[in-house]
């Protein structure tokens, strides 16, 4: 079981059987079945990172589904909650809860309460984040922040050392032009291959 305190048989079956909460969460998720084949290849004891978690639509999924095939997961969360540049502008994907001090991440708090025993927020940038691991300690990391070509770009280089040989390293939105362009060249500089579906990218090495 993950997280501390359930060592009671009674709250483990109760916990196999928990209610998905991301329906009632805003935010951009449509990788359910990546998000499935992840946890169905990671070991029983794991580390997962979700880099860009917004208001916690994505990561609630991961979590819940993680607690009902009985894993044992650290789950770290990654994101400044600032929201990228189309959330803080206005353009279609403005949410004016970037423009409040501490807007984002209370309204993700408030979300993810069920399962916050069973998440560690890391509340800084993606790059400053990453060097809190150690190299070669992470299972998976999924990607999904900013989408320019150099963030993206960073991003990868950032996490792919802090992901453990034959582990997962993916993101969302490999149709935006700057996260294709990134993770195609990340991949070409580094001999990878490219596994991409439901608009998510992982690489293969
Ligand atoms: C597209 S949203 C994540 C959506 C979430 N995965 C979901 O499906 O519900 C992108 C998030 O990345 C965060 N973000 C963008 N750039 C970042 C960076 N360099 N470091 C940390 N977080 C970042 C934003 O604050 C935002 O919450």
């Amino acid at each position: 079981m993950i997280g501390q305190g359930f060592d009671s048989p009674l709250v483990h079956l109760i916990d196999y059987n928990m209610e998905h909460i991301y329906p009632n969460i805003e935010g951009w998720f449509d990788f359910h079945t990546f998000y499935n084949s992840v946890l169905d290849r990671l070991p029983q004891d794991y580390i997962f990172v979700e880099v860009g978690v917004w208001k916690g639509k994505s990561l609630s999924y991961f979590v819940i589904e993680s607690i009902n095939k009985s894993k044992n997961g650290k789950i770290y969360a990654v994101d400044h909650w600032l929201g990228s540049e189309e959330h803080q502008k206005d353009s279609w994907a403005y949410d004016p809860l970037t423009q409040i001090e501490d807007g984002l991440y209370n309204e993700y708090c408030k979300n993810i309460v069920p399962i916050r025993d069973y998440i560690f927020d890391i509340k800084n940038s993606s790059e400053v984040a990453s060097n809190t691991f150690e190299n070669q300690s992470i299972d998976a990391v999924f990607i999904d922040a900013s989408h320019d070509y150099d963030n993206v770009y960073r991003d990868i280089s950032s996490w792919y050392p802090k992901v453990k040989f034959g582990g997962i390293i993916s993101g969302h939105d490999y149709d935006w032009p700057g996260v294709n362009s990134a993770v195609n060249n990340f991949a070409k500089a580094h001999n990878m291959g490219i596994v991409s579906y439901d608009n998510v990218w992982e690489l293969l090495y």
